[in-house]
């Protein structure tokens, strides 16, 4: 069976959709801190803290897991409030997840993150190779993931495959707690109440991904031919890159009364931090990494199922409005 940690998450929800496609019901197992309140069919739940060794141990053992995702974590706005809290999800998670995995001999797919750069990394088109001195809890705690994932796989043999994923954009899972969040923010607000007032500057520009194309290169990279595979920290990644006013200007296209004003908090200091766009050539040559979206298929895709989710939520809450009554 095959494991997912954080599966209530932004990439778990649509990740446990793909893998149940692909491999059919009852083939993985979703698993968070807490049972999501709606259940789905075809899909075994179950309660797991990855901070707990003989908890990832019992679970994997119960289930005969062969194949793990670990994407429990807390993300770097979260991280910069909750320090202590970052680095004990992240890193003993991440830990615990690739001893057991060494133990029962189960592969491992884990997310980094562009967190892993800083103020010193080249900021265009930033290269594979390069400084690592994240400015952030959350880039340290990826930075130590990363190189747990290198340690496993040479001294231990494990196959451990992981990306940095820039900002990802999606309608099924809310983020929660990122600093890429104003990408999906914007969707929504933009739908809802044609206004939106973003928390960076109408210039961050940042690299970004369309949540299909994240599921995607999961996939692709974890079916690759394992020859293939030369960087056994984590592959640079990604889609586009565009700044807040550029994606604004896009949702207008859509939605010309839709306004927006910009007030940056704590976070326009993490978005500065990190790269304006990734140099990915190794995940293109090494696993043919192509993404399937620009940005305007994305932002043409994102209002679609954002309005039909809208609706969704509306009708609902009429129905509980109308049983309440
Ligand atoms: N999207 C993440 C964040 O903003 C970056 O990995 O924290």
């Amino acid at each position: 069976m095959i494991l997912i940690t954080g599966a209530s998450g932004q990439i778990g929800v649509d990740l446990a959709d793909e893998l149940v496609a692909r491999h059919g019901p009852d083939t993985v197992l979703v698993t968070d801190l807490r049972m999501p309140e709606k259940l789905r069919p075809n899909r075994v739940y179950d309660v797991l803290d990855v901070t707990y060794m003989e908890s990832v141990e019992k679970i994997i053992q119960q289930h005969s897991i062969h194949t793990i995702y670990h994407l429990a974590g807390i993300l770097s706005a979260t991280g910069e409030r909750y320090p202590e809290l970052a680095w004990n999800v992240n890193v003993n998670g991440v830990r615990n997840v690739l001893e057991a995995a060494r133990r029962f001999e189960c592969r491992v797919f884990w997310p980094s993150s562009i967190a892993v750069f800083g103020p010193t990394t080249p900021k265009v088109s930033t290269p594979q190779s390069t400084v690592t001195e994240p400015g952030t809890m959350y880039g340290v705690t990826k930075v130590t993931g990363e190189l747990l994932c290198k340690f496993h796989t040479t001294h231990h043999d494990l196959d451990v495959r992981s990306v940095r994923f820039p900002g990802i954009i999606s309608h099924a899972a809310p983020p929660g707690g990122g600093t890429t969040d104003w990408a999906v923010d914007m969707f929504f607000q933009a739908v809802r109440h044609r206004h939106y007032t973003c928390f960076v500057t109408e210039n961050t520009r940042l690299p970004m991904m369309y949540m299909p194309d994240a599921v995607k290169s999961v996939l692709d990279l974890m079916e690759a031919d394992g020859d293939r595979i030369t960087i056994r920290t984590s592959y640079n990644l990604t889609a586009f890159s565009f700044t807040a006013g550029e994606l604004a200007a896009a949702i207008q296209t859509h939605i010309p009364d839709f306004s927006v004003d910009y007030q940056p908090d704590f976070r326009q200091d993490i978005a500065d931090s990190w790269p304006e766009s990734i140099d990915d050539h190794h995940a293109r040559d090494e696993w043919d990494w192509q993404p399937e979206y620009d940005l305007d298929a994305m932002v043409q895709d994102m209002l679609h199922h954002v309005r039909i989710r809208i609706e969704k939520e509306a009708a609902e809450a009429a129905i509980d409005s109308d049983l309440n009554d």
